[in-house]
């Protein structure tokens, strides 16, 4: 029998599960309150099953799979699109939100004496590379840091006033440690003004805040798949703007990111053209069917609840949390302004390993660094289970 007429071996089409039943889609927790989202979405069985189902299926190499990495790849960059400008052709398909933002600067124009701005604290997957692209050009890092009673906006507008060579500014939408937002229809009008490039990691927000590409029209943004997406490890993505869909340069040259026309030959003397769109920004390795079908079965899953929905939802529960944390005296330790999904705590210095052993003990599991307690929620944590925290925690009141 020839290959082409052998079936193909199906990777089943993900179910989703209405809001209402919403912590049903998860895997079941037993005992354990997980709060650390930031860190690793809990599992939808809808991924688990995906993510099974594909191992089955390249089992035996041999066989054919459908649907096959490249149409999976499609309908991926598709639904990520969705949580952009809706063009497919905007998105790439890259390993880690590190790789993409190192794309961006490796992208961006930046010369001796030009600065880069950057949070103070932000995450190093969106630092590293703009030290090390400074360093090859000569070109500068200038890191916001707020002053007493300052917001982040505020410290960022101030230094965007204060840089006169300023090139390129790198930013979140939500902080990785507190949850704190920016307010980026302020800042992206102030960068513009002064034609700045804007770059964003939305690792921390993209699946429930949406960005508005619209309005802010940055060059780049990253995400990270395994977070709010509830996707899988090492499939991230990349969205560029439609100049650097034509224009950017890659770091990585992959034959799956250019066009090689009908019999796929690579001639020496002249290179083939890059693949449509930011598909020229596509990585290798990625033709993994496991990870992109629990990256699809994850994004499904996220779009069907809608991010405004799981935003409000998750709200909900942070909220409960800030009253119960209230009742208990500890009001103290929080502090408002934070994105629905995403807060932290700061006992006193001396009882943080303390008050994260209490969490553990009750079964809590959040990730304490730089003093802080940090709580992610998602859908799987009933708003009723949040007071289990300020219960764990009374004791310090
Ligand atoms: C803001 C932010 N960016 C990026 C990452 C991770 O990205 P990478 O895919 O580069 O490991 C994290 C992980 O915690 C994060 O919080």
């Amino acid at each position: 029998m020839s290959q082409a007429a052998l079936p193909a071996t199906p990777i089943p089409h993900p179910a989703t599960v209405p809001l209402a039943r919403a912590a049903d889609a998860f895997v079941m927790q037993g005992d354990a309150l997980y709060l650390d989202c930031a860190a690793q979405a809990p599992q939808l069985r809808s991924v688990h099953a995906a993510g099974m189902a594909a191992l089955e299926a390249v089992a035996r190499p041999w066989q054919r799979v459908s649907p096959t990495p490249p149409e999976q790849r499609e309908t991926l960059r598709a639904l990520l699109s969705q949580l952009f400008d809706g063009e497919a052709d905007g998105v790439a398909l890259v390993p880690s939100a590190a790789f993409g933002l190192a794309t961006a600067a490796n992208s961006l124009p930046l010369e001796a004496g030009d600065a880069v701005l950057v949070l103070d604290g932000q995450f190093p997957s969106n630092l590293l590379c703009w030290q090390r692209r400074c360093a090859d050009t000569g070109a500068h890092l200038r890191g916001v840091s707020r002053e007493s009673g300052q917001d982040w906006t505020d410290a960022v507008l101030a230094a965007v006033a204060d840089e006169p060579r300023l090139r390129i500014a790198s930013l979140p939408q939500v902080r990785w440690d507190d949850g704190a937002v920016l307010d980026l229809d302020r800042i992206s009008a102030a960068l513009r003004e002064r034609d700045v490039a804007l770059v964003l990691d939305l690792s921390q927000s993209l699946g429930v805040v949406a960005p508005d590409i619209g309005r802010w029209q940055p060059d780049f943004a990253a995400s990270v798949g395994y977070k709010w997406l509830l996707g899988a490890r090492g499939l991230a993505c990349l969205w560029a703007a439609p100049r650097w869909r034509e224009g950017g340069r890659p770091i990585e040259h992959h034959w799956i990111a250019h066009d090689s026309g009908p019999d796929w030959r690579f001639a020496v003397h002249s290179p083939a053209p890059f693949a449509a769109g930011a598909r020229r920004f596509d990585t290798g390795g990625l033709d993994d069917p496991i990870r992109l079908a629990m990256a699809i079965a994850g994004l499904g899953q996220v779009l069907a609840w809608e991010p405004p929905n799981i935003a409000a939802a998750l709200g909900e529960r942070t909220g409960a949390l800030h009253d119960a944390l209230d009742a208990a005296g500890l009001s103290a330790w929080t502090s408002r302004g934070h994105a629905p999904h995403l807060m932290a705590l700061e006992p006193p210095s001396a009882i943080v390993a303390a008050a994260d052993a209490a969490l553990r003990g009750a079964g809590i599991h959040c990730t304490c660094r730089h003093g802080r307690l940090r709580i992610a929620p998602h859908l799987q944590v009933a708003t009723g289970d949040m007071a289990r925290v300020a219960d764990a925690l009374s004791r310090f009141a």
